[in-house]
């Protein structure tokens, strides 16, 4: 008997599969983060293994990067190819209008320099992330930011009426520090009407890297329900 979780685990499975169908011979990649993701680099590894399918991968993480080699996927860079065919990644949360909340991995710089690089993005993800607007449940939005400027960030996004909480380490004492040297301050918003609009508000806040805000980056998302794939498209 399978368990809600062998389920879930299943579906993320299917949309991996469906997502790596979008992937050609002689193509660059980009690697996304997350367990949904996981799958789909390892589907990636089994189709080089098994069709000689020759792709080069970049990593948006040091997760994406060991689980490449992991799984047989030669990894390239930015510097080497500055455009991405396409990328294949994860969410925290989706609109229909497919505008995302990312960053729950710690991972939304790299994965932001990598779908704005890309010709093509396909975000797969658990029913659990679909929701109407941005903000929904809680959902914080994850903000990669200079420890050098950490209070002042705080208290910036605190006057445009978030509530900020540095995110602490698991198995760790601290803030969590990120692939890139810096922190997350997880903040929150409540329902966010505009993403693109505060994102910017954010961006301005001197010591702000990055915000877990992707608007109009998406061509395509399969969303996993317990027997069949939602497909929602541009
Ligand atoms: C990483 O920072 C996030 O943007 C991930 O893409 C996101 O957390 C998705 O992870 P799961 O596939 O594990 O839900």
């Amino acid at each position: 008997m399978k368990t809600r979780e062998d389920l879930i685990q299943e579906a993320k499975k299917n949309v991996a599969l469906e997502a790596i169908k979008h992937v050609k011979n002689d193509s660059i990649i980009g690697l996304g983060s997350g367990t949904t993701v996981a799958y789909a680099i390892e589907a990636l590894g089994n189709r080089v293994k098994n069709e000689n399918l020759k792709i080069m991968g970049i990593p948006s993480s040091y997760q994406a990067f060991q689980l490449a080699i992991q799984h047989g996927i030669q990894i390239t860079t930015l510097d080497e190819h500055p455009i991405i065919d396409i990328t294949i990644d994860g969410a925290d949360q989706i609109t229909p209008e497919l505008h995302l909340i990312k960053g729950m991995g710690a991972a939304l710089l790299r994965e932001k320099i990598v779908a704005i690089a890309s010709k093509y993005n396909v975000i797969i993800a658990d029913e659990s992330k679909r929701v109407n607007i941005l903000g929904e449940n809680n959902q914080a939005v994850p903000i990669e930011v200079l420890p050098f400027a950490l209070q002042l960030v705080k208290s910036r996004i605190t006057e445009l009426g978030g509530a900020a909480i540095i995110r602490e380490g698991k198995g760790k004492l601290g803030p969590i520090i990120t692939d890139n040297g810096n922190v997350i301050i997880d903040a929150n918003f409540g329902l966010i009407q505009n993403p693109q609009e505060l994102s910017v508000k954010l961006k301005m806040i001197p010591g702000v890297i990055e915000t877990g805000f992707f608007t109009n980056m998406t061509d395509v998302a399969y969303i996993a329900t317990e027997n069949k794939i939602e497909k929602i498209q541009k």
